[in-house]
């Protein structure tokens, strides 16, 4: 595998500190430097959008052993690197690898997600087991450390998994779901049971971030993609709380290591996990409004965000004006270009090379 996978020259052009050639921008954002430009990754950035992916997909098995194939992981992490150079490489992997090495039946219908065989009461809790996690996952450590490998120099590699509310939603609803009224029926009319889940996916998580990190992952992102669907007060004991102390215990552990947490659609809680989760930036979704961010947010941590993913299927002249709306809204302080939310398969690969294009050429 090429060592170097491609040459990025990032001429300073601001009165911004200039971007060392070989340095990780990413992890210069996340430490808390205005970068000019900013670093850029995209979430999903490798999926069924690329030509590549599609093709690679094909050549072998469910998703799910795809995941679990180093070689072919690692192949899927690449994709978006050589094809745009962004600043940073995600495994590639899923949040519900979790569930499935806790010993949860879990599979992947083409063109209907995901599905798991549902918890339905207290026994089938007791049934998951969290001591072999690491061996079941083994093939996703093994992805990481062939990665650290074969990255160039410059673009830093994210591990990463879901929080404990969005992981346990699909355990519960047995996939996807619109309005969570089983997880919520859980929580309100079982809640010992409800909290016992939770208290395992702590300790699931943390368990599997840290192997990340051993295995070479330098930055970690947990997402709670679901955060939103809970009222203000659950959001706090559910998204926030659980988040919190994974941050903390993972600062012990690791304490170079910078944690960005994705709580979409958290809205005006954003604030909270800015001031008490301990995260070093917050991924933002596109209903965060800018100034409020850059204000509220951004003086605490840095931020991650936050372009509609529809704005880029539809790409023109309205993508070129939101890129530059969220540039010169953040672009001042820490900061990391990224979507709001995962790119959708529609998405044509033209139109991420010209975000691309748009920031890196950015005049300050
Ligand atoms: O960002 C990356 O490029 C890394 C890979 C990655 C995947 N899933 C690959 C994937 C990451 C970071 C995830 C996270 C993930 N998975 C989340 C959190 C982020 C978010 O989007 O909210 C969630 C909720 C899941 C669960 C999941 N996995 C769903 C709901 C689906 C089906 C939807 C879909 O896009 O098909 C998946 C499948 C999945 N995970 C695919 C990919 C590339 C598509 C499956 C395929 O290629 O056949």
């Amino acid at each position: 595998m090429d060592r170097k996978l491609h040459a990025q020259e990032t001429p300073a052009r601001s009165k911004l500190p200039p971007r060392e050639p070989l340095s990780k921008a990413l992890l210069g954002a996340l430490s808390g430097s205005p970068l000019d430009p900013p670093p850029i990754w995209l979430m999903r950035q490798a999926g069924r959008y690329l030509p590549e992916y599609r093709a690679l997909r094909r050549s072998g098995g469910g998703f799910l052993e795809f995941c679990f194939t180093p070689e072919l992981a690692v192949e899927a992490t690449l994709q978006p690197i050589r094809r745009y150079g962004f600043d940073a490489a995600i495994l590639f992997s899923d949040i519900l690898v979790v569930p499935h090495a806790l010993g949860q039946k879990v599979w992947f219908e083409e063109g209907r997600g995901p599905k798991l065989e549902a918890l339905e009461d207290g026994a089938d809790l007791d049934r998951l087991r969290g001591e072999a996690l690491l061996t079941k996952l083994r093939p996703v450590y093994a992805a990481l450390e062939e990665l650290r490998r074969c990255l160039p120099a410059e673009t830093a590699l994210i591990g990463f998994a879901g929080a404990p509310w969005t992981v346990a939603t699909y355990m519960l609803e047995g996939g996807s779901s619109r309005d969570f009224a089983v997880a919520k029926h859980w929580m309100a009319e079982r809640p010992d049971d409800f909290a016992r889940l939770m208290d395992l996916l702590v300790g699931a998580t943390l368990d599997h971030l840290s192997a990340q990190v051993a295995a070479g992952a330098e930055v970690l992102q947990i997402f709670d993609s679901w955060a939103g669907a809970l009222p203000d007060d659950a959001m706090r004991r559910w998204s926030l709380a659980p988040l919190s102390e994974i941050v903390g215990r993972l600062k012990v552990a690791h304490p170079g290591v910078p944690v960005i947490l994705f709580p979409r659609a958290a809205g005006k809680v954003y604030l909270d996990f800015a001031r008490e989760s301990g995260a070093d930036a917050l991924s933002l979704d596109p209903g965060v409004p800018l100034d409020w961010a850059r204000e509220e947010l951004q003086t605490r941590v840095a931020v991650q965000g936050n372009l509609d993913p529809q704005t880029l299927v539809a790409g023109g002249a309205r993508l070129d004006a939101e890129v530059r709306a969220i540039l010169n809204a953040f672009g001042q302080g820490p900061f990391i270009f990224n979507l709001g939310h995962g790119i959708l398969p529609d998405t044509p690969p033209e139109h991420v090379a010209r975000v691309v294009q748009i920031v890196r050429e950015r005049r300050g």
